[in-house]
């Protein structure tokens, strides 16, 4: 009775397919059935489903392959604003401090974690591609260093994909005594299968990258530590649980995204991974080209991770409306003017060429 109700309800929805400026992945098929069969498994009591355990040692070895060996310890999350909740917290806890330095281009979940462990939100300026200005980090963490707990940068800010200058602020926050949290939701995946992401070594370090963005439905996504210790404040008593103790945040929770990645990553392999994230980058940079052939100013020249945004200025809304038309949901980015198209690998050229001619007839007025 109720699948039926809920189908009916669902009538006439898009998929994530069509969500074209969702980040909302569409699943592989056999990630779909991995999670299914995980669906009701509890990932925080791994004493009575040991395969939990064999899912999350996976994860690591997996992740440790595609990140590289500074990949210490992995614990698996619901995505992206956990990972970063998880990460400020640990830093928290381990510096003693009370703020947290991330550009004005951070995710709005950075904002949002600060907010609910009460620390500071110190706010770094951004150059005109978006990304964190370094001098400008620098210089604050001079007036403010001893108070800051993490730095944030982001490898593929949401709103327009560009990669901030990972090395220079990890340097100016080790420098300082801070933890470096590399927001890596969106762009990790793309970034580290096709050997575009630089992840620097020598200090505290932590990565939260999320699957349900190109391969797996939500919620599934990672954070990687440097070091075990980077993870010790996560260590959490659990009575009346078999084991009595638990690693990460919330307590109960679906072991199925967890299941879906490692089943996407392990059926993908390296190759094919590299060639799935590879395709979403051409299918970002026709899009890039399309557009701004369309009439509209791409933010970036060249995608870095696989996203188009493209400023269409007054005619945003126009834009939105003709592709919603052609049965494509795009998204405004938070740039005034500006909307986005996320590349999926069940995306085709034709796809993407029917989306720029929705732009072009909206900037044609
Ligand atoms: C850069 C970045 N960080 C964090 C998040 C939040 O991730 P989630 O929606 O998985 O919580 C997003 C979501 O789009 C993102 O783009």
């Amino acid at each position: 009775m109720l699948a039926a109700w809920t189908t009916v309800l669902r009538r006439g929805e898009q998929g994530p397919c069509r969500a074209a400026g969702s980040m909302v992945a569409e699943p592989l098929p056999v990630a779909l059935e991995a999670y299914t069969a995980y669906a009701a498994v509890n990932l925080n009591d791994p004493d009575t489903w040991p395969s939990v355990s064999a899912l999350v040692a996976e994860l690591s070895s997996l992740l440790r392959r595609l990140l590289g060996p500074w990949a210490a310890a992995v614990i698996p999350t619901g995505g992206g604003s956990e990972s970063v909740l998880t990460a400020l917290y640990a830093a928290r806890e381990l510096t003693g401090r009370d703020a947290v330095a991330a550009s004005a281009a951070a995710h709005a979940s950075v904002a949002k974690t600060a907010r609910l462990l009460g620390m500071r939100l110190l706010r770094v300026p951004v150059d005109e591609e978006l990304r964190m200005d370094v001098e400008a980090l620098e210089a604050l963490l001079e007036r403010e260093g001893r108070r800051v707990a993490a730095v944030v940068v982001t490898a593929g800010l949401t709103d327009n994909g560009a990669v901030d200058p990972i090395a220079e602020a990890a340097e100016a926050a080790w420098t300082h005594g801070a933890v470096v949290y590399v927001d890596a939701a969106w762009g990790g995946l793309p970034l580290a299968a096709t050997g575009r992401l630089r992840v620097p070594r020598g200090g505290p370090l932590l990565l939260g990258l999320d699957f349900h963005k190109h391969l797996v439905p939500p919620p599934s996504g990672a954070l990687a530590a440097s070091g075990e210790p980077l993870l010790e404040p996560l260590v959490f008593e659990a009575p009346y649980m078999p084991l009595g103790r638990q690693l990460g945040l919330p307590w109960t929770r679906t072991a199925a995204g967890l299941a879906a990645a490692v089943e996407a990553l392990h059926r993908l392999g390296t190759q094919g991974l590299e060639l799935l994230m590879e395709r979403l980058y051409r299918l970002a940079g026709l899009m890039t080209r399309l557009g701004e052939e369309a009439g509209a100013e791409p933010l970036l020249p060249r995608p870095e991770t696989p996203l188009a945004a493209l400023r269409v200025g007054e005619r945003l809304g126009e834009a939105l409306s003709a592709a919603k038309r052609r049965g494509w949901v795009l998204y405004p980015s938070s740039v005034p003017g500006a909307l986005r198209y996320v590349a999926k690998w069940c995306h085709r050229v034709s796809d993407v060429e029917e989306i720029a001619e929705a732009i072009r007839e909206a900037l044609r007025g």
